[in-house]
């Protein structure tokens, strides 16, 4: 069953200036549903501009983007977050959790977002941190872990709301081998049969995981 389906999908940064960038070239792709699908390709050929449109972080210059067959909503914002905050799950090289919070903290903020209350989202952020194996570091902040545990809390964050979406940017771009290795088991054995992945790597291992390699070049989808 197709879930993404991305039609003639173009992206300009800075349209109209000195230093506008095609980043995405009228991309025609089909994701089905439960697909893990990897973005491989040169620095700057355009996978994490692809990854953020997917994600509904950044809006396409032209083309369309159907999400279970209905357009994107691109100019009503609110529309967006809802999308957003219950239906992906993004995971960074850089982790992007924020700093000064707790590690269950971090992992509650989605919830937090739908208004759960503080008690379920207390237990469910502990019971997210338990699948990760941190549960001995919820009431950590977040600076005080090393980088294969701060991964693996944006993990348990991601998968927070069991969103249809995963997508993931360089995941292990930041992690010694090992680690990378490790936290992607992870996020491979927790993602449910029906969760949908697109990872944008440099690390051909991991690519080698997914059912689908798609190699982009110079914002152009070459197979
Ligand atoms: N916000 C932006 N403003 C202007 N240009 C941008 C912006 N983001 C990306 N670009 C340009 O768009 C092109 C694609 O960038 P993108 O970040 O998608 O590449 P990438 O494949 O993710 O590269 P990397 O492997 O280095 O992460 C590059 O030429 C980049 O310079
Ligand atoms: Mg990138």
């Amino acid at each position: 069953m197709t879930l993404i389906q991305l039609s003639d999908l173009t992206k300009v940064h800075n349209p109209g200036q000195p230093n506008e960038v095609i980043a995405l070239r009228q991309v025609n792709l089909i994701i089905e549903r439960g697909e893990a699908v990897a973005l491989v390709g040169r620095s700057g050929s355009g996978k994490s501009t692809l990854l953020h449109i997917l994600g509904c972080m950044d809006r396409p210059t032209s083309g369309t983007y159907l999400l279970d067959g209905t357009e994107i909503p691109w100019t009503d914002d609110r529309a967006l977050a809802a999308l957003r905050s219950q239906r992906i799950g993004f995971v960074f090289q850089d982790f992007a959790l924020v700093p000064g919070l707790k590690a269950w903290e971090n992992v509650a903020l989605p919830l937090v977002h739908r208004g759960t209350t503080f008690r379920q989202a207390r237990y469910r952020a502990l019971e997210a941190l338990g699948q990760v194996g941190l549960s001995d570091r919820a009431d950590h902040y977040v600076e005080s872990l090393s980088g294969g545990q701060r991964q693996r809390v944006a993990i348990a964050r991601a998968l927070i709301n069991y969103p249809d979406i995963i997508l993931a940017d360089e995941p292990t771009g930041a992690l010694d081998r090992d680690t990378g290795d490790q936290v992607m088991d992870l996020l491979f054995h927790l993602l449910r049969k029906d969760t949908t992945i697109v990872v944008a790597t440099h690390d051909a291992s991991l690519a080698q995981r997914c059912h689908r390699v798609l190699t982009i070049q110079d914002g152009t989808i070459v197979e």
